[in-house]
């Protein structure tokens, strides 16, 4: 049994759609207050479901029972409820469902992260990393996913990236080079390393198949869309600003990933793709799609 946990959200929704669809059995873990049109859809895709919270370690020992491989994608980043803080879900609830899985005998546990950059830290970061090195300490064989930033995500209305009306937000001058990746490759990376020996105990990265900056994604989708963008830049001593003065770890997490973002954020992905061969969607692949709608 594989159990994903982050079932509702865009990276732990696509895990479950590929391993249902290949087949295998598949447990979801949504919580009662999740979107029931997300629950109902995982549901109609085949995934059991199992209601639990990080937050609430005797669910994740329910959830764990009899599992095989843990995916956990689970963040309160964007998806939270009252009461979630990072603390609580993305050090302390990580660090529960670790517990959970090794007092379960789970067989490999893969967690989806990102890579640190010197200099450059944030709650977020840091809960990843303390994730990181407990899972490293656990004796379960792991799989660590550093993922580079979602295109879907980045280059999307939410973020500010709005192709149906031709404006973007830029975070920076957008001139250093971002490895765009979509995060329909990073789920299936994810299966194939979780699924190998060859990803036991190892860190992979992930990126696109091209660095780009956002300047040059601009170009992208006006030649495919075929109009000029309004682009609106969010100046870099802003965001150090906001960072510095953040309210909350929310707050500073999010300037900390617009940060990176202005710095640019480079993978190389040959070392990865060395091991698990795979074709990785361009920003160009993704942009057609967008079109499409
Ligand atoms: N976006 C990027 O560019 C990027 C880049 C690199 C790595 N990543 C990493 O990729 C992962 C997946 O991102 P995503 O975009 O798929 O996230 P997402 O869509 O925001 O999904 C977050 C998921 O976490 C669940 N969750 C939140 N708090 C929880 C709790 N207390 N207990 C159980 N589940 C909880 C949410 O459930 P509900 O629906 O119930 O709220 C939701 O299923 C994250 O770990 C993120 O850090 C993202």
């Amino acid at each position: 049994m594989n159990l994903v946990v982050g079932a509702t959200g865009v990276l732990g929704g696509e895990i479950c759609s590929l391993l249902a669809q290949a087949g295998k059995p598949v447990r979801g873990l949504v919580r009662a207050s999740s979107s029931p049109e997300r629950v109902d859809a995982l549901r109609k895709a085949g995934v059991e479901l199992a209601t639990g919270d990080l937050t609430d370690r005797s669910s994740l020992d329910a959830a764990c029972r009899g599992v095989r491989t843990v995916y956990s994608t689970a963040t309160a980043i964007q998806s939270r409820q009252e009461g979630d803080t990072l603390d609580r879900v993305d050090r302390e609830g990580q660090a529960n469902l670790v517990d959970a899985a090794r007092q379960a005998g789970v067989r490999r546990f893969v967690f989806i992260s990102f890579r640190g950059t010197p200099g450059l830290d944030y709650p977020l970061q840091a809960a990843k990393r303390a994730t990181t090195e407990r899972l490293k300490k656990s004796g379960i064989p792991w799989t660590v996913i550093e993922a580079s930033m979602f295109m879907e995500v980045w280059l999307g209305p939410h973020l500010g990236f709005d192709a149906g009306n031709a404006r973007a937000r830029i975070f920076g001058a957008g001139e250093k080079k971002i490895s765009w990746v979509s995060y329909r490759d990073v789920a299936a990376l994810a299966i194939a390393a979780a699924e190998s020996a060859a990803g036991e105990n190892q860190v992979l990265e992930i990126g696109g198949p091209e660095a780009l900056s956002p300047l040059e994604a601009v170009r992208i989708f006006e030649e495919r869309g075929g109009k000029k963008f309004e682009v609106e830049h969010v100046p870099e001593d802003a965001l150090a600003s906001a960072k510095a003065n953040a309210r909350n770890p929310v707050e500073e997490t999010f300037a900390g990933l617009q940060l990176l973002y202005a710095r640019g954020f480079e993978v190389d992905v040959k070392p990865t793709l060395a091991r698990f061969p795979m074709r990785l969607t361009s920003v160009r692949e993704y942009a057609d799609r967008v079109f499409a709608g």
